[in-house]
């Protein structure tokens, strides 16, 4: 959808050359949300301005739609691409409403669209219509941040180029926009370039991942990809030595979820318990109640040779973990309780399996196979 060929872009200064965007090959499929990643001052601004063309560049091509942008007038330009800023950017002097209707007027739509297509995007960005009268500085940062993306949304662009978008907010509040946004694009399904300098947004937000050093991309991949395999050292100090835990957050416990896990009832003979721990080779069986819900365990070395009911060697289970909760939820929740393993519920709570330390080590090293380069 998006398709950058040898793109380059040099500044003459006073100073001499800045080579700010170097050789850059990149391809965003349709749909798909690429985070350009990298420190600041690495031409992640201006790939973006020129895909823009907001400045020119000096070498390379752009496509969209395999069609050379080039070639785009401005009208054809604007409703292909929406453009969110950095630092939001909202015009002062103009109301919430006309601003988020800039482009719109640009393309000379009639007053009532325009204000209808403002109402709808105010309340996509979970915003009062109240709000369309005001003025830029009566909103909050979060608030104004919003706005910018309605913005960008105005035409209904295919296209959308988001500056680090969420950049000016405090982190609470910036996890909710993301999630909110991440909602949406569900939804709308966007052509996304998406500036960021923050890895783990990066990893959140991003299908793809493209780091960016002085101008030239070192690494694309799915957030996995990259984070399981760095390209260089450079690409494995930016992402961090916390690497394997940022991939945790990207791999949900269904994914390591050792569903043979058995259960039995307090009722049950201490024999059926090690039985059934020597059939599925797990050293722990969760005790469940008539309705499946866990309520504690019993181990190995105590059901073994043991005589009675499990009732008489039940252990007090940790807080379970959801299966859709993710593996850092998880790893967090065993250092919490000391333990090598949690039971994991189901949405409504009843025991669907466990998750063990070494099964989500090995979760980690599959996937890293399954996706690896090397
Ligand atoms: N108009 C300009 N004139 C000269 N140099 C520029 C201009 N705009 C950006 N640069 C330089 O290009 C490089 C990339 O800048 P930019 O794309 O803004 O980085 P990023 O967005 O990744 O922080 C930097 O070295 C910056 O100083
Ligand atoms: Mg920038």
């Amino acid at each position: 959808m998006i398709r950058l060929e040898h793109l380059s872009k040099t500044f003459s200064t006073e100073r001499g050359e800045v080579h700010a965007v170097r050789d850059v090959n990149l391809e965003v499929p349709r749909g798909e949300l690429c985070v350009l990643l990298g420190p600041s001052g690495c031409g992640k601004t201006t790939t973006l301005k020129i895909v823009n063309r907001l400045i020119p560049h000096t070498a390379g091509k752009i496509y969209i739609d395999e069609e050379d942008t080039d070639q785009f007038d401005v009208v054809r330009l604007r409703r292909n691409i929406g453009y969110v800023i950095q630092q939001i950017g909202l015009f002062p002097n103009m109301t919430v409403e006309e601003n988020i209707a800039v482009v719109p007027r640009l393309l000379g739509w009639p007053k009532d669209k325009q204000k209808k297509r403002a109402a709808e995007l105010i309340d996509m960005v979970a915003l009062d219509r109240g709000m369309l009268q005001r003025y830029p500085k009566e909103l909050s940062g979060g608030q104004q941040q919003r706005v910018g993306v309605a913005r960008g949304l105005a035409a209904d662009p295919p296209v959308l180029l988001m500056d680090e978008p969420f950049g000016a907010i405090d982190p609470i509040n910036r996890e909710v926009i993301q999630d909110e946004f991440l909602k949406m694009q569900a939804e709308l399904k966007k052509t996304i370039m998406f500036v960021s300098h923050d890895i783990d947004e990066a990893v959140k937000m991003g299908d793809k991942i493209a780091i960016f050093r002085a101008g030239q991309l070192e690494q694309y991949g799915a957030p996995d990809d990259v984070l399981a395999h760095p390209i260089n050292d450079f690409v494995a100090d930016f992402v961090g030595g916390d690497r394997e835990l940022k991939r945790m957050r990207l791999i949900r416990i269904v994914d390591a979820l050792e569903g043979h896990a058995p259960s039995v009832r307090a009722g049950d003979s201490l024999e059926t318990a090690a039985q059934k721990m020597d059939q599925t080779g797990v050293t722990v069986a969760v005790v469940v109640d008539a309705d499946n819900y866990p309520e504690g365990y019993v181990a190995r070395a105590d059901a073994e040779g043991g005589a009675g009911k499990c009732e008489r060697e039940q252990h007090p289970l940790a807080n379970p973990v959801k299966l859709n909760q993710d593996l850092r939820t998880a790893v967090s929740r065993m250092f919490t309780y000391d333990t090598d393993w949690l039971a994991a519920v189901d949405e409504r709570g009843r025991f669907a399996g466990i998750i063990t330390r070494a099964g989500i080590t090995e979760t980690l090293h599959a996937k890293a196979r399954g996706k690896g380069t090397a």
